[in-house]
């Protein structure tokens, strides 16, 4: 693993030139993401709730040599402050070649206990978010010729992990993985493309509590077929490639980076 991590700090190009939007950046894949596009050479915007978290990140790319953009917290589930976001990078950056919607959060629990609000919460944190960021930056992704949207569903939005009370989750996850599809095609007649990753389990802010409940990480590794976790970097690989122009002939896919959980 070492190697695997000193291997995710090389800087490169393949990035250069490209404006990119990553949100959650305070945690997990998106700081992940917004790291390892910054070593590739974008300009990066962060976004995130949590101001405090997503200034570390900053903090953790200035000591790197790396510039991360963040200015204030952003509620993704809030139109106003979506809206003033995308105009904001726009203005300062002139353009918007890349956004990678990482920022979520979800109610964990079975149907007998998952009230009708975590419901709703859920889907507007999976969903809601998804969509409003999207629409603001439609068309200025559009305008860029070249346009990338990288939008996180889940295994989960192809199985059920037994011991995983994910309901809500897993409906937001279904949610995003078809609504991806349906942009690939309206971006399709302007070079934008929408694809989608499908992490497996991903240490992170999220499932670092979870993966110390009793009986979890073996039903993880019963399914993973590569017996390791996942790190956000292993993610990060993927959404260089697909923000990059090496991806411009791949769009409406979904990538599963799951250790093989999802391919028995
Ligand atoms: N970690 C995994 O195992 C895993 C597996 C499958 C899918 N995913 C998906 O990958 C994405 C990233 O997951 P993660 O594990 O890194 O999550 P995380 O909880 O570690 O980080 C998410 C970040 O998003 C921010 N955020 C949440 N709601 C927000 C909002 N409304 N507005 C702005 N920022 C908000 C949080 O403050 C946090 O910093 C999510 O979409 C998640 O569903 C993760």
């Amino acid at each position: 693993m070492q190697q695997h991590n000193e291997h995710a700090l090389k800087k490169g190009d393949r990035l250069q030139g490209k404006v990119a939007l990553v949100s959650g950046i305070g945690s997990g894949i998106g700081k992940g993401c917004a790291l390892m596009f910054a070593r590739q050479g974008a300009t990066v915007v962060g976004t995130d709730l949590n101001a405090e978290a997503a200034r570390k990140t900053v903090s953790e790319a200035a000591l790197e040599g790396l510039t991360l953009h963040f200015s204030e917290a952003v509620d993704l589930t809030n139109e106003q402050q979506v809206n003033a976001l995308i105009n904001g990078v726009v203005k300062e950056h002139g353009s918007l070649h890349i956004l990678l919607n990482a920022a979520a959060t979800a109610v964990f629990k079975w149907i007998e206990d998952l009230d009708y609000a975590e419901w709703q919460l859920t889907l507007r944190a999976e969903l809601d978010s998804v969509f409003l960021v999207c629409k603001a930056a439609w068309p200025h992704l559009k305008a860029s010729g070249a346009g990338s949207i990288i939008n996180f569903a889940s295994a989960n939005a192809y199985m059920a992990l037994d011991g995983s009370p994910a309901l809500a989750h897993c409906a937001g996850k279904g949610g995003v993985l078809a609504l991806t599809r349906q942009l690939a095609m309206e971006g399709g007649p302007f070079q934008l493309r929408a694809n989608t990753i499908s992490p497996g389990l991903i240490v992170t802010g999220a499932t670092a509590p979870v993966i110390e409940q009793p009986g979890f990480l073996d039903a993880v590794m019963a399914k993973n077929m590569l017996k390791r976790l996942g790190q956000p970097e292993d993610i990060a690989w993927c959404a260089v490639y697909l923000a990059s122009d090496e991806a411009s002939f791949v769009t409406g896919a979904d990538f599963s980076v799951d250790a093989g959980a999802i391919a028995w």
